[in-house]
């Protein structure tokens, strides 16, 4: 098995059962749900589809399966933003606070169930106005502000499928994305608010425009920051002034189960990002299925906030789509946890009386190195439910989110999914589940997750391959025109399984450990980002010969990029080139994707069959405390990866 970037906590050996009080309230508080997907799985989510989500007309048949392709819900029409707002201000629940949004800078702005649905049938409008229709994509570049989940619901209504890109993003990831979906307008803010300042997004969009993307026609741009961007005639269009006049009269029409919901780019193990296709029933399905149980939601008494953004995955499912067609109330921030203080977050969460908190390990890490002080400033008595996502928790970190945010009695689920998987797969349920630190623990009701060897056999113990067994409702449809990628990344290591790009251990309990990838992807913050994709990014810089990129192990962000350049001829080594190299990444992919470290080598340890020596170059950066900037290869770096590539060939 290739070796997964992470070690398994196997010493790990504290259990924490449920508590018999959240066990009496629980949504589902014994094993009934597991056995009933056990019993019969299709019809299991046939009645969570039929119990959770309104249709329009009922499906005649609950899966087609047709290895890789998967079609939920046949037959059935639904419309999503229908489900999210129409019907709850239907059932009397229009004065129920959808979000409470706070801005960076205190602003803050409470939207009603009602209000949120005026809006979405405005905009909706005048998307109809700029000449969308079904089937046409959107890519949607914006900060974290309500004209985002508005934006993406005013898509959903009229059954065109938006693309949101992160808006960390750089102006070549936004032509790349939407080149690839033939996106035919743009919606974007002039900026947001990060640390305190304006972060300018449309002028990023202007690059991108000026370079490629000729599918594009219009802009829409928010104006949050004041920042007067500059707007193109007849291509730049104010969010405000369109919105002036649009009707919020915008009947939602009933859509196929399997009609498209939206693209989400993702990184792969090569240099291009993969479309992933999520489609309406289904994914609508599961998603408001495992937002309900995992987060044990009391829709009427709750006030859930997932402090991710909603340029990733988990913004669209658990912050606009689950919530909403759960009908909860939300928080929704748009900065960062350290602005004005290290205490943002807890001072939201005390003063919204936050019930459900959904963040990432590395955000928690963080928080454990600023210290308690800024947790014990608020009261966060209110927190029942406490989630993480996005790579795996280590136990110290998840005993200091136990012990300090959820005083020591608070429910942890530790969810494990991905961008292709929609929704949750393996999680607690935390009415059900004794849980270990560290430990995603097992597949939710409904969705098989299986190891496996090398050769495809199944492991009952111990260390294996993540696959998952059988078609989920919230699957991935595709990879957006290449069906055949799809095939190969997915389905063909092992033949009639999906293969997640996880190693995981299962332990003698049945628990099961998540290990990190086993491909050439990287997990740093929780965000996926591709060695391939810096590899070329390094190597457009012109100084640039040759490059390889490897996760190191960070204590905060789980992994961080370390790259490794060789120099065209002609060019010295320096700090300053290094550095000059190391920001060429950020502008090409965006400052996620930009290197923690640049090391210039003369060379680059390679197999015999000139495969570049990953391992040795991540036990090289490991072994050694390397800064926040370049690195040049000191004698020592070089002499060591010389004796070690002698040593013998990797793999
Ligand atoms: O390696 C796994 C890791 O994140 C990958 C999926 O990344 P992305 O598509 O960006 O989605 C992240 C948010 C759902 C997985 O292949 N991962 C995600 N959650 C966990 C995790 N690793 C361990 N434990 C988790 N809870």
């Amino acid at each position: 098995m290739a070796e997964p970037a992470i070690e398994v906590y196997e010493d790990e050996q504290r259990t924490f059962p449920p508590d018999p009080a959240f066990v009496a309230q629980a949504n589902s508080g014994d094993r009934s749900l597991f056995d009933e997907a056990a019993a019969d799985r299709e019809a299991f989510w046939a009645r969570q589809a039929r119990e959770l989500i309104t249709w329009d007309t009922d499906f005649h048949t609950t899966l087609e399966w047709n290895l890789p392709d998967a079609k939920w819900f046949l037959g059935g029409e639904l419309n999503v933003a229908a489900n999210c707002l129409d019907r709850h201000v239907a059932a009397g629940k229009g004065d129920k606070v959808a979000y409470h949004w706070e801005g960076e800078p205190g602003d803050q702005i409470t939207i009603t169930y009602a209000e949120l649905l005026d809006e979405v049938c405005k905009f909706a409008n005048v998307l109809k106005d700029l000449g969308l229709e079904k089937g046409d994509r959107v890519a949607i570049y914006m900060p974290m502000i309500l004209e985002l989940p508005i934006a993406m619901l005013a898509c959903a209504r009229l059954g065109v499928a938006h693309s949101v890109i992160f808006g960390g993003f750089s102006a070549d990831a936004i032509v790349d994305r939407c080149e690839d979906a033939e996106a035919k307008l743009i919606i974007t803010a002039d900026a947001g608010y990060r640390r305190g300042a304006a972060a300018r997004l449309k002028p990023t969009v202007d690059t991108a425009l000026t370079t490629g993307a000729a599918s594009v026609e219009n802009v829409v741009v928010v104006n949050r920051c004041d920042t007067a961007p500059e707007m193109t005639e007849g291509r730049d269009h104010w969010w405000h002034e369109l919105m002036a006049d649009a009707s919020t009269d915008c009947p939602a029409e009933p859509m196929d189960a399997e009609q498209l919901l939206y693209l989400l780019y993702t990184s792969g193990t090569t240099a291009k990002p993969k479309g992933i296709m999520h489609t309406t029933g289904g994914y609508l399905t599961q998603v408001a299925f495992s937002h309900k149980y995992v987060f044990d939601l009391k829709p009427e008494t709750d006030i859930y906030w997932c402090a991710a953004d909603i340029g990733w995955v988990t913004g669209h499912s658990y912050i606009v789509y689950g919530p909403l067609a759960n009908g909860c109330t939300s928080v929704m921030y748009e900065g960062t946890p350290d602005t004005p203080d290290k205490d943002r977050l807890w001072d939201i969460a005390a003063r919204y009386g936050v019930t459900q908190l959904y963040t990432a390990p590395t955000a928690i890490r963080m928080f454990m190195k600023w210290g308690t002080e800024y947790v014990e400033r608020h009261d966060l008595s209110k927190l029942r439910v406490l989630g993480t996502v996005g790579e795996p928790i280590n136990p110290e970190a998840w005993m200091w989110y136990h012990t300090h945010i959820g005083g020591e009695s608070t429910p942890i689920v530790d969810t494990w999914w991905q961008t292709e998987t929609g929704g949750h797969m393996i999680t607690p349920l935390p009415g059900v589940t004794t849980t270990k630190p560290g430990s995603a623990t097992h597949a939710i009701p409904g969705v098989v997750a299986e190891l496996v060897d090398d050769e495809g056999n199944t492991v009952t113990e111990g260390g294996g391959y993540l696959t998952i067994a059988e078609p989920w409702p919230s699957m991935l449809r595709g990879i957006w025109g290449n069906p055949e990628r799809f095939r190969e990344t997915y389905w063909s290591r092992f033949p009639g399984r999906y293969f997640a790009g996880d190693g995981a251990k299962l332990d003698s309990d049945g628990y099961l450990w998540l290990l990190g990838r086993v491909d050439d992807v990287m997990n740093v913050s929780g965000h996926r980002i591709s060695t391939t994709e810096v590899e070329s990014a390094l190597v457009d810089h012109p100084a640039v010969a040759e490059a390889a990129v490897v996760g190191g192990t960070d204590d905060v962000t789980g992994q961080a990029i370390i790259g490794y350049v060789i120099l065209r001829g002609t060019h010295e080594a320096s700090d300053e080139l290094g550095n000059e190299i190391r920001e060429h990444v950020g502008v090409k992919l965006g400052k996620i994707a930009r290197p923690k470290t640049v090391i210039i080598v003369p060379d680059l340890p390679k197999t015999r069959s000139g495969k570049i020596m990953r391992r040795l170059l991540r036990d090289v950066a490991d072994g050694r405390s390397l800064g926040d900037t370049t690195t040049l290869a000191d004698p020592g770096v070089v002499a060591e990866i010389q004796s070690r590539a002698a040593e013998g060939d990797e793999d």
